[in-house]
């Protein structure tokens, strides 16, 4: 039946039917079929991944042939995100190293760093950033690549995340940043950042349960985030005031549960940044508006900690123990 494809784009497009026909979910880097399917084709040739269009009428081995077919075969048949296949995923202009310790880089955010995040920081100088939930090390990396002069960290609590975001710094050659492992903010005592950008877990119970297969083969500690996606993102937004300086931004990654937030604390002025393709759930958000509606913020992330609130709510809260 594939007797008939003999070049490149013989096989992209054949790729692109055949994910199309088999209803495949994509947007772990590519968000449609033809683009995967070059991303799958161009890996398994052995070629660059911005292979000038005039080597599109090449043509192909047999045994060529049968290393892309393969691939394409894995990533119908066992749902595999291709960036799992490929070990690889480019984020801000930069190759990551992918595999199922962490998430696929493919936060939004990478809009923002490669636009200096202007006009947000309003020309204020940053001279630490931290990335909290770091996985792969993406945005702390991306920042720190494109930023030589930042000092950043980036956080995550799984080990296997960190290892990976180990490999990317050195894979990417980048000497201005530092992993830490912390459960949130609880390793950081003491450390202050002018800027904090974070891509949480977010997704309700009720959609990760619901995720397409492909989701399945990357960590769930990176997607589950309780009943309405919140339950880190209310921690973080208490917690953030203590490690901003006086003048300090958050920016924050909340995808879809942007609506449940603005629900919970309509009165805290979070700017919803417009990317090039519209909104993706990303705010703004200063610490001086943190620290106007913290008591509010601690009383609603203790209604969900373990610990009963008398000993760890408002009070008890890192957070208001400074205010
Ligand atoms: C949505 S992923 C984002 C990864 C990466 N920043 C990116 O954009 O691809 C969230 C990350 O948060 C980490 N995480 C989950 N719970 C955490 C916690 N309590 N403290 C620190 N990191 C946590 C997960 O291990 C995962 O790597």
């Amino acid at each position: 039946m594939t007797e008939e494809l003999q070049t490149i784009v013989d096989l992209i497009r054949y790729g692109a039917s055949r994910f199309n026909a088999a209803g495949l979910t994509f947007g772990h880097s590519y968000d449609n079929a033809i683009d995967e399917a070059t991303q799958l084709t161009l890996h398994a040739l052995h070629l660059p991944h911005d292979l000038s269009p005039v080597y599109g009428q090449s043509r192909v081995t047999l045994a060529e042939k049968e290393d892309v077919l393969g691939l394409f075969l894995r990533r119908i048949e066992e749902r595999i995100p291709a960036a799992y296949l490929t070990g690889e995923a480019w984020f801000a202009g930069l190759s990551f190293k992918s595999d199922r310790r962490a998430l696929v880089p493919r936060s939004p955010i990478a809009e923002l760093i490669l636009s200096g995040f202007e006009p947000w920081l309003g020309g204020r100088e940053v001279r630490r950033a931290l990335d909290l939930c770091t996985g792969s090390g993406c945005i702390a990396i991306a920042m720190a690549h494109h930023n030589p002069d930042w000092h950043v960290d980036g956080v995550d609590l799984s080990d296997e995340a960190l290892s990976l975001a180990a490999e990317n710094e050195a894979r990417l050659e980048v000497r201005n940043t530092r992993f830490l492992k912390s459960d949130l903010f609880e390793g950081l005592q003491g450390e202050h950042y002018d800027l904090i950008v974070t891509n949480p877990p977010y997704v309700t119970n009720d959609e990760t349960d619901a995720l397409p297969r492909e989701y399945g083969y990357e960590p769930e500690m990176g997607l589950r985030a309780g009943d309405d996606g919140l339950d880190l993102v209310l921690k973080i937004l208490r917690d953030a005031p203590l490690h901003l300086t006086e003048d300090g931004l958050l920016i924050c990654e909340v995808g879809e549960s942007e609506q449940h937030l603005i629900k919970l604390l309509p009165e805290l002025p979070l700017l919803w940044v417009e990317f090039q393709v519209g909104q993706m759930g990303v705010f703004v958000v200063e610490r001086r508006d943190l620290v106007a509606h913290n008591a509010r913020i601690a009383e609603l992330a203790a209604a969900r900690e373990s610990v009963p609130a008398a000993t760890s709510g408002v009070a008890g809260s890192p957070a208001s123990d400074l205010f």
